[in-house]
């Protein structure tokens, strides 16, 4: 087969904000950069992303970088890498600044500075008063960020492959990665992208699960891309359920409306956050607030006619508030629920949101992995940055607000550590075709025809069974019997066929491809959570219900090819400040 071949200095996959900060960076300095997005730029998942992002601007309290640090080390529940979270939260008020430079339109105090709300998790001077962090742009703040970096983009020359699909990485005899085998999902040919460098960006994998926040797009192809290429995917076991979903719809309401003063309520009208977190109540991190509404719900205080949810009060804020600093989830509220948040309050429930394992990475955004005797060998021309990619700065449980942060700063950290690439690397290395020839074999594989089972039945399977067995609540009982259903599903995959074998924009070949990727990420999320026994951040066992420092202070690392776990170490110490010890979690 002959393939036609496109080449660049540097390949980003992914078009959110940190495949688009990563370009801007690599165009604004003369790399010649390519990003291939499988929907059209401002349609990428950024631009879901509502409360805001988080900077220590101190423009509402006092507040500073280091105590930024030790919320967001507490926050991952001591699993974070120190030193990759005193680069992110020092980078943080630089990147939002910058950002505000370049169009963004973020909401305004009286003073004229920069809007900020309270976020969950955020403490003044190490664990005390709670701080005001997150800067917002009213709740539509991933937007009014993804579409800015968009037209920076296009002012900067980036050049966009808009609706191609990443099937697989390519790589040269020794390793080096070169690129990617793509469809054109317009016209359904493939095209191969060779680059001296490959950033992936790809985002999350909220597919995974039946109700989730994420669109329908995050279904984990860069993770799954890399897991195929050998790479074993760190800490999957961490997943985060976002407290207030639309009840049973999963649209989220973002942790924006608890900053503004809303409260959560269980069916006897009890605020039941101050019997969990006496002291931030319903500002607590979100794996706490998460629980304590399952608990709500088990024990039988859920509201409904079926008992399956809590309320979100926003009644008493006044329309105001809402019109001024909520407009976005109103819309969502009166669309989807045909309610009024200013005089309704809102059924919610914990929803898939957010993964806080992925590639490994350093805080350069290098891919690592093991080899010989080191736990992290770096994999030459490979990057990797935002959900897709584990650096780790949030650990075993994420802050809201942390997740823009992450992709703005690991973004522009990966551009630069590129750039120094590219004055080492000036020249195209060849790619190994057995390795082209196997991706193409993948995306070939979709035109056998005859009878089979289609994509949509078994990714509901696959869901179902990620909801089933490794939701909030785990036990070693229920994900070994979720590894079985895993494998028996994902061995279902090579007799399902499309019924639809046209080439021109047919989205269920990208869907069945889609289908191959959450598979393999679902293995790696149920293979990991089993493991770990004990409880941390979002794993919640009930088996094993206590944080074991002695035994899994550890990062898990999952690899395909022969569905083993290894470990290694967190990195403990910061980059400049003193290492904060592990503590027991209050809130
Ligand atoms: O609740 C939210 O607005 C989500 C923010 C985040 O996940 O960081």
């Amino acid at each position: 087969m002959n393939i036609p071949v496109r080449r660049f200095d540097t390949l980003i996959l992914g078009a959110g904000g940190g495949g688009l900060r990563a370009a801007l960076q690599l165009a604004r300095a003369d790399a010649h950069v390519a990003v291939v997005s499988k929907v059209f730029p401002t349609r990428s998942h950024t631009v879901a992303a509502q409360g805001g992002v988080n900077a220590a601007l101190a423009n509402v309290t006092p507040d500073n970088w280091h105590w930024h640090m030790y919320d967001t080390v507490k926050g991952s529940d001591y699993l974070g890498d120190q030193d990759a979270i005193e680069y992110m939260c020092r980078a943080a008020a630089h990147l939002v600044y910058e950002l505000e430079h370049a169009g963004v339109p973020f909401s305004r105090l009286e003073s004229g500075r920069i809007y900020q709300r309270p976020f969950g998790g955020q403490s003044r001077e190490f664990g005390g008063a709670q701080a005001t962090r997150t800067c917002a742009a009213a709740d539509r703040t991933g937007h009014a960020i993804l579409h800015t970096l968009y037209q920076q983009n296009i002012r900067a020359r980036t050049h966009f492959f808009d609706e191609y699909f990443a099937i697989d990485l390519i790589h040269d005899d020794e390793g080096a990665v070169l690129g990617v085998l793509t469809m054109d999902i317009a016209t359904g040919e493939p095209l191969v992208i060779e680059a001296k460098t490959t950033l992936i960006a790809t985002g999350g994998c909220g597919q995974l699960y039946r109700t989730t926040t994420n669109a329908h797009i995050n279904t984990g192809d860069g993770m799954a891309m890399a897991l195929r290429a050998g790479i074993p995917l760190q800490d999957m076991e961490f997943f985060q359920f976002h407290p207030t979903g639309i009840a049973g719809k999963g649209m989220l309401i973002t942790e924006g409306a608890r900053g503004e003063g809303g409260y959560l309520v269980n069916k006897d009208g009890e605020r039941f956050m101050e019997r969990y977190a006496p002291n931030v109540k319903d500002l607590a991190s979100r794996d706490v607030v998460s629980r304590a509404i399952s608990i709500e719900v088990r024990e039988g205080r859920g509201c409904g006619p079926n008992a399956d949810h809590v309320m979100l009060k926003l009644d008493h804020l006044g329309s105001d508030i809402v019109a001024k600093r909520l407009p976005g989830i109103r819309d969502t509220c009166k669309t989807f629920m045909h309610l009024d948040p200013v005089d309704t309050p809102i059924p919610v429930f914990p929803t898939a949101h957010y993964a806080m394992g992925g590639i490994p990475t350093d805080r350069f955004g290098r891919v690592v992995m093991p080899s010989g005797d080191s736990p992290e060998e770096v994999i030459p021309g490979l990057y990797a940055a935002g959900e897709c990619a584990c650096v780790s700065v949030h650990g075993a449980n994420r802050l809201g607000g942390n997740s823009l942060l992450d992709i703005l700063v690991f973004g522009r950290a990966a551009a630069n550590d590129i750039l120094g690439f590219l004055k080492n690397n000036r020249y195209h290395r060849p790619p190994n075709q057995a390795c082209i020839d196997k991706a193409y074999e993948r995306f070939a594989r979709w035109e056998k025809r005859g009878d089979g089972e289609s994509v949509q039945a078994v990714r509901a399977d696959l869901k179902k069974a990620m909801e089933d067995h490794c939701g909030v609540f785990r036990t070693e009982k229920i994900m070994q019997e979720g590894i079985d259903v895993i494998k028996a599903i994902r061995a279902r995959i090579p007799d399902v066929r499309l019924q639809d074998q046209s080439k021109v924009f047919n989205t269920a070949r990208v869907e069945a491809l889609e289908l191959e990727n959450l598979a393999d990420i679902a293995i790696a999320t149920m293979r990991s959570a089993e493991a770990r026994q004990e409880s941390r951040g979002a794993h919640s066992r009930i088996d094993y219900p206590d944080r074991d420092d002695a035994h899994w202070m550890k990062h898990s690392l999952y690899t395909l090819q022969d569905d083993s776990l290894d470990y290694k170490p967190v990195r403990t110490k910061p980059m400049s400040v003193e290492t904060f010890p592990p503590k027991k979690r209050v809130y």
